[in-house]
């Protein structure tokens, strides 16, 4: 299949690139590189070893993604374009809504235009809200805490409304609990601008000498050891997700967790970290976080039974993983 990745420099949408054409389907970018650097384009050809077009544009633009939707015949859009950081979408909360709502709703316009129908959308396991886990994909919406769960749910909807109103659309709504971890050749991962929001950038800067410690935010939570609990799949893992939710789309409106199904605390992540890299990483416990929760884990059994799709790779490999693409940064 021909797809448009939007975001596919960034994090998830790059490592979904090379699983994408992995799997012999042609792949066309486009990324504003807000978040991105030009240069993983570059390493994306070299793994690959493909040519990829791309589109320097913003997916909120209708006119330059026109021109992008007449150049190429689509099958299939995966739409990660967005912005992510949850602190920063409390002081900006109109750029979060303008930015991620009307990116969707131009990508969505275009497809309805062009009759591409196949839509896989990034969405969040904040959408959850605050409940208990294992969370399932038929759990109401609880309100979320902060404008970036806000615009998820709200796509969520949207995609759902223009899902029933048109049924030739397959679209498939895939809530990420917390991605880490880093492609096996160590060329491409997250590398956040600036003090990284999440906990393994986190680690991996302070490990490297670059931070001096790690805040731990709680340790009076009631999960094992007293700090928060999430389920951390590795990036490679998540992109395979994406394939599958792809090749799996049927007609109508479908909605899966793509997680391991395992919660692992801060300090086991730490632990593990520790373990398997073999180096320190200093940390200090300080008061809880606005706005997190005790306990995030995925139920990944739709995705299994539906998808085939199961998480592979454990927290050692994902530690491993994020501290070689640490230590490739130039930085
Ligand atoms: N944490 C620390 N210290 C840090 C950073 C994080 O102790 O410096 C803790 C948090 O309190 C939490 C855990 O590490 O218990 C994970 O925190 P992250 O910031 O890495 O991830 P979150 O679970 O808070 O949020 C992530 C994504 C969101 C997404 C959410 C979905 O960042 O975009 O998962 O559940 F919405």
């Amino acid at each position: 299949m021909k797809i448009l990745v939007t975001g596919g420099l960034g994090f998830i949408g790059s490592h979904t690139t090379i699983e994408l054409i992995a799997k012999k389907h042609e792949v066309v970018i486009v990324d504003n590189l807000v978040n991105a650097k030009i240069d993983v384009l570059t390493i994306l050809e070299g793994i690959t070893n493909e040519t990829i077009p791309f589109y320097p544009y913003d997916v909120t633009n209708y006119e330059k993604m026109s021109e992008v939707f007449q150049q190429h015949q689509f099958d299939g859009v995966i739409h990660f374009a967005g912005l992510k950081a949850v602190g920063e979408s409390v002081e900006k909360p109109l750029e979060y809504y303008q930015n991620n709502l009307i990116s969707t709703m131009t990508l969505t316009q275009l497809c309805r235009e062009h009759a591409v129908h196949k839509f896989v959308f990034s969405s969040s396991a904040t959408v959850y809200g605050d409940q208990e886990s294992p969370l399932m994909e038929h759990f109401e919406l609880k309100k979320t805490t902060n404008p970036y769960g806000e615009t998820k749910a709200m796509c969520e909807r949207i995609l759902s409304d223009v899902g029933h109103a048109r049924p030739a659309f397959e679209i498939s709504l895939l809530r990420y609990f917390n991605p880490i971890g880093a492609h096996e050749s160590g060329l491409i991962g997250e590398n956040p601008n600036g003090i990284p929001n999440n906990l393994m950038p986190y680690i991996t800067k302070v490990a490297k000498g670059e931070l001096s410690k790690l805040n731990v935010f709680g340790d009076d939570y009631d999960t094992v050891d007293g700090t928060g609990v999430r389920d951390y799949i590795h990036v490679v893992d998540l992109a395979k997700g994406h394939v599958a939710a792809l090749e799996h789309l049927t007609k109508g409106v479908h909605i899966y967790n793509l997680g391991t199904g395992k919660g692992t605390s801060v300090l086991e992540l730490i632990q593990t970290f520790e373990a398997v890299n073999h180096v320190n990483v200093p940390f200090e416990i300080v008061a809880r976080r606005a706005g997190d929760i005790a306990t995030c884990y995925s139920d990944a059994s739709k995705a299994k039974e539906e998808l085939h799709f199961v998480a592979e790779k454990g927290i050692a490999e994902m530690c491993r993983d994020a501290w070689r693409f640490e230590n490739n940064q130039l930085n």
